[in-house]
């Protein structure tokens, strides 16, 4: 495994492989890797010949407010974890050779920047555009993984690709849960043993979303007052936002129809963590 910190070499390596006729698979992450990351890695290398996890804790997604600082960092560990899974770069930049003095440019999605998680993180889905876009351009893969559990993410990622006419096929990993149902995160190593527990309550209600759909309720105010009303029966977490809407804009939806998306953030503590779920009425 390759270990690059510098734009050019990154990018001198994938023109290589290009020329080579190989496809490239990325991989973003912020590190401190768990299963999940692996999960992913493992399906871009099913996708391509090569395969690129990009490490980088990127500064202008956290708003003022947020954890930048306190972010969980392992590089030992990453580095490890990555070796094992045999990738074949893994690039490491230092934030000044992502923004270097003078760097004005964001990439902003206007309306899928707008719901779910946007009113709570000011200019976070900017920075993550922003980060992506550039990681598209520099390491200039074939296809890129992300996972479903960051679904905004996703799904502003699949707008920009098709807005800027990047030339890369977007793929939506499943979320990956630890097996009593708690979506893995690298933020869950913030939580106490207690707050582990009460962590339950955001798989535990969006099944009982799920389960309402599939026995008829197609009703938005039912089915997210019932599933506020679940994790509110925990004391140690505060609702953020319960929402159902639609799982391709986002919009808001008064009623379930075909496919609806249910997504929650709920503060444990506090630590902040989001989880979601497809909801498919009765056939
Ligand atoms: P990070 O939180 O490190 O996540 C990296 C990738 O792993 C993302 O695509 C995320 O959706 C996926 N992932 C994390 N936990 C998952 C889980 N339990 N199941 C499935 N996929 C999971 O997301 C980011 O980093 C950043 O915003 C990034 C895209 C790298 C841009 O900075």
């Amino acid at each position: 495994m390759r270990i690059s910190e510098h734009v050019q070499e990154m990018s001198r390596w994938s023109e290589a492989q290009r020329r080579d006729g190989r496809r490239i698979a990325l991989v973003p992450t912020m590190g401190f890797l768990h299963e999940a990351h692996l999960c992913l890695v493992r399906d871009g290398k099913k996708r391509a010949d090569r395969v690129v996890v990009s490490l980088f804790v990127n500064p202008k997604q956290f708003a003022p407010s947020e954890d930048f600082a306190a972010y969980p960092r392992d590089f030992g560990r990453d580095r490890e974890l990555l070796e094992r899974e045999s990738i074949d770069v893994l690039f490491h930049p230092a934030s000044d050779e992502i923004y270097p003095a003078g760097f004005q440019t964001q990439v902003s999605v206007d309306k899928l920047g707008l719901f779910l998680c946007a009113p709570h993180r000011p200019g976070h889905f900017q920075g993550v555009a922003t980060v992506v876009a550039k990681l598209f351009n520099i390491v200039r893969p074939h296809v890129a993984i992300f996972g479903e559990k960051d679904y905004q993410q996703l799904q502003l990622i699949r707008r920009l690709v098709q807005d800027l006419n990047f030339d890369i096929e977007i793929v939506g990993h499943p979320i990956v849960r630890e097996a009593d149902g708690l979506a893995m995160s690298s933020r869950n190593i913030y939580l106490s043993p207690e707050e582990r527990q009460a962590a339950l309550c955001l798989s535990r209600s969006l099944g009982l979303g799920a389960c309402m759909v599939r026995r008829g309720e197609t009703r938005e105010r039912v089915i997210t007052e019932a599933v506020r009303a679940e994790i509110e029966k925990e004391p140690l977490a505060k609702v953020e936002y319960v929402t159902l809407c639609d799982s391709a804009t986002l919009e808001a939806v008064e009623a379930v129809q075909g496919t609806a998306l249910l997504a929650l953030a709920v503060r444990v503590g506090k630590t902040r963590l989001i989880d979601n779920r497809i909801l498919k009425p009765m056939e």
